[in-house]
């Protein structure tokens, strides 16, 4: 059966999901920005612009379809290398977001959390992020992650950094406590990763994490990824059978 077909918005619902299979923790590789700029003839910058205009959306219609944990990779550690200029505009695209989106991203529910080192990003900038973790985090319809200066491998040795500071022995070293020191904590693993722009790799995102997730490598470019794109994944991975080395 062709569950993936292009899917009319009439029947773009949660009722049309399998309730038990509905990811619980989806991650997303947001990438294309610049494509999708090039294609019409922009500045790269304004791809970038372009794919914060589609979050709002995709932020209701996971706490719609049931998705209780987002993990968006916003800027890599590697992101650095990239002409300063640009680096600059994505700096002051994530001010400008939480200049103008927080207040209504508080009163939706949305519990805002940091994946990543804040100790090379700007002051201004540094306290903009704690004040808006400080002011969510109690809320409970949808916890956001965003891996912002975030690098899967500088994730595993500051977890390491922090073990042995607090000095355990090796016999106490455990999967578990690994994971508990890297930044996404005791929050569950992805179940689901989704990479736009049909490019096949992680790039040092949740390298840890994804040992077990379902990947998705949708065609469209960043900024396209709308509603329907989000339940298109969704349907895809209701069609994947997790067997987490095990026999049926
Ligand atoms: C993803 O879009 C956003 C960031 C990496 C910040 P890109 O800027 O990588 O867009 P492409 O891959 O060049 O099209
Ligand atoms: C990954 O995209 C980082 C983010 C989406 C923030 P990139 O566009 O930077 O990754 P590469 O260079 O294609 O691997
Ligand atoms: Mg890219």
């Amino acid at each position: 059966m062709d569950l993936v077909r292009e899917t009319p918005d009439e029947e773009i619902t949660a009722e049309n999901l399998p309730p038990d299979k509905v990811p619980t923790h989806v991650a997303v590789i947001m990438d294309g920005n610049g494509r999708w700029a090039r294609q019409r003839g922009l500045p790269r910058i304004a791809g970038h612009r372009a794919g914060t205009e589609n979050l709002r959306e995709i932020l209701r219609a996971c706490v719609e379809f049931g998705v209780k944990i987002l993990t968006i990779y916003a800027f890599s550690t590697e992101n650095w290398g990239r002409p300063e200029e640009e680096v600059q505009e994505l700096m002051s695209i994530l001010r400008d977001v939480i200049d103008c989106e927080l207040d209504e991203l508080h009163q939706e529910g949305v519990q805002l959390r940091h994946l990543g080192d804040l100790s090379k990003v700007e002051e201004e900038l540094r306290h903009k992020i704690y004040h808006a973790i400080d002011l969510t985090k109690n809320n409970d319809r949808l916890i956001l992650n965003v891996a912002f200066n975030y690098g899967g491998r500088a994730e595993i040795i500051h977890a390491i950094r922090e073990i042995v500071e607090h000095g355990y022995k090796p016999e106490e070293i455990t999967e578990e406590l690994v994971s508990h020191y890297l930044y996404t904590g005791d929050l569950p693993d992805p179940d689901l990763i989704i990479r736009t722009s049909g490019e096949l790799r992680l790039s040092n995102f949740l390298i840890w994490q994804s040992a077990y997730a379902e990947y998705y490598f949708p065609e469209v470019y960043w900024p396209d990824f709308n509603r329907q794109e989000l339940y298109k994944a969704l349907l895809h991975y209701a069609q994947r059978d997790r067997r987490f080395g095990l026999i049926e």
